[in-house]
Formats: C-alpha cells, sequence, structure tokens
C-alpha cells in the first residue's frame, strides 16, 4: 500500500476529527485541533493512502527543551497492521529532531488496558517509566511511556 505522511492544515481538521472520535475515546474540540495546527511546539502528521484517502494521524508537542510528548495517535481500523503507525511514529520523530533540536526524550501516556498500543510502543523501543494512577479515571490507570532520541 502506497502511504504518505504530510503535515496536517487546517483544511484537515473535520478528517483529524473524525478519525480521532472513531480511534479513542479521548478526544477534542474541533478549535482545539486549530490551535495546536498554529501552535509551534505542536507536530501534526497524517497518513493517507495514493488517493488521498485519510488513514491515520499522530499528534505531539515539545513540554519542554527536551521532551516530546505524543498526545494523540490512531489508524482506521481497516488499516491496521500495515505499518501505516510505524511509520507516522518514526516521521513524528524525525520532524520532532528537525524543528526542536534539542529535544532528547520522546513520551506518551496509555491506559493500561490498551494492550496493542503497550505492544507498538515496545515494538517501537519505547520503555515504561511509570504508572498513572487514575489517570484515566477512578480504577482506570494509565502507564508513561519513553525512549531516548538524538542520541547522536
Ligand atoms: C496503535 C496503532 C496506532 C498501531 O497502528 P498500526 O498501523 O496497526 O501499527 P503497525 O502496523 O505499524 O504495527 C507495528 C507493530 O506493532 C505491534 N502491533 C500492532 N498491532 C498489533 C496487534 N493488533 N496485535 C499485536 N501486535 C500489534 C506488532 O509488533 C506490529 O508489528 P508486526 O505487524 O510486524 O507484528 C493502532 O492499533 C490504533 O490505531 N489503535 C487504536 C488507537 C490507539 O490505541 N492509539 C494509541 C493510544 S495511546
Amino acid at each position: 500500500m502506497e502511504i504518505n505522511i504530510v503535515n496536517i492544515t487546517s483544511d484537515d481538521v473535520k478528517e483529524l476529527y473524525n478519525c480521532n472520535k472513531t480511534v479513542l475515546p479521548i478526544y477534542y474540540y474541533k478549535d482545539q485541533y486549530l490551535e495546536f495546527i498554529n501552535d509551534f511546539d505542536h507536530i501534526l502528521l497524517k497518513a493517507v493512502d495514493k488517493d488521498n484517502i485519510f488513514i491515520g494521524y499522530i499528534i505531539g508537542r515539545r513540554e519542554n527543551k527536551k521532551r516530546f510528548h505524543i498526545l494523540s495517535f490512531g489508524v482506521y481500523k481497516q488499516f491496521r497492521r500495515q505499518k501505516v503507525g510505524s511509520l507516522l511514529m518514526s516521521e513524528i520523530e524525525k520532524h520532532a529532531l528537525n524543528k526542536f533540536d534539542s529535544i532528547q526524550f520522546i513520551s506518551l501516556n496509555v491506559i493500561t488496558t490498551n494492550h496493542i498500543g503497550i505492544k507498538f510502543y515496545e515494538n517501537c523501543g519505547f520503555k515504561k517509566v511509570r504508572l498513572l494512577e487514575h489517570y484515566y479515571g477512578l480504577n482506570e490507570h494509565g502507564f508513561t511511556y519513553g525512549k531516548n532520541i538524538n542520541m547522536a
């Protein structure tokens, strides 16, 4: 499958919202995506197929000089397991390193019951950093995962 990874613009907000809402229980107001797009610290990428069909996205934000945090990430079910997620993740790492040259660490939070997400992140080289008790609600715990980047 031919996949292209490109920057998300204001024209993509509706599709981004639809995809985020379909693949994850936590999503944003449409205006919030626009704020992310217009904010220098954020990077938003989408995966499209050869016909420019929206198949997945990833959103990350520089948290401080050294750390970049993945806020939201997903691929439509029918396109999973074809390395689209891996491509989105490796591209956002590259974009973050190019845009913010002091970044050394990439982090993300994941609910402890998202076994597929956890398998995916471990496969990408992320390691568990800490437990976030009740982070997603009462008795809904999370993990922070992280990975060193820019080791050169
Ligand atoms: C997590 C997600 C983005 C992965 O996207 P994807 O395009 O399917 O991922 P890839 O095809 O690049 O998978 C890479 C590796 O991750 C692991 N993996 C991915 N999906 C898996 C599954 N269903 N079962 C077991 N391992 C899986 C495998 O090791 C896989 O490599 P392999 O196919 O060679 O075995 C996707 O499952 C998704 O959108 N999930 C719902 C949203 C979500 O949970 N987002 C993360 C929130 S923190």
